[in-house]
């Protein structure tokens, strides 16, 4: 997951293998997907928080985050989340183009929340949407 995350998140720092440790010891979390692309997933009572997902640039446009998308989504219903949020930077337009085709909508914004190397701060975007 680390090496994945660290080859896809170009534009600011990716999480390290002891980060996902830690994350994959909570009984909360919920990890989809397989070395190409992942996403790890917070559920607590009735709302799930895809904390974050991530598609190797190798394997990238073969709709394997589509894919992740949509079984941690049913997942998290099954576990009975009924509202799911994320946060994405408001320059990710490939993100938001994914998220956007699953019904998430903005619902917030954190001003200059992602900091990027010698390029001004960006804001984070909050989406949600209703599961079921
Ligand atoms: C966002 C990301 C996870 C998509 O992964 P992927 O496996 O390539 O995505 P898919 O092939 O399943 O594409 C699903 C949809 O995402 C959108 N999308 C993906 N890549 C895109 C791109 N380069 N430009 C525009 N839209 C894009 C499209 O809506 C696409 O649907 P379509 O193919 O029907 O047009 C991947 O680009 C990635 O890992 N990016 C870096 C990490 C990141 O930004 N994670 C999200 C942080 S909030």
């Amino acid at each position: 997951m680390a090496t994945t995350h660290a080859a896809a998140f170009t534009h600011s720092r990716s999480w390290s293998a002891d980060e996902f440790a830690a994350l994959l010891e909570s009984p909360l979390t919920l990890a989809v997907g397989d070395a190409r692309s992942f996403a790890l997933v917070r559920i607590i009572a009735q709302e799930a928080e895809l904390l974050t997902i991530a598609t190797h640039p190798d394997h990238q446009r073969q709709g394997l985050a589509r894919r992740i998308m949509e079984t941690w989504q049913r997942e998290a219903t099954a576990r009975g989340a009924a509202e799911a949020f994320l946060e994405v930077a408001a320059d990710n337009m490939p993100a938001q183009a994914l998220y956007q085709s699953y019904g998430f909508a903005e619902c917030g914004r954190r001003a200059g929340y992602y900091t990027r190397k010698g390029a001004p701060a960006v804001d984070a975007v909050l989406m949600q949407r209703t599961l079921r």
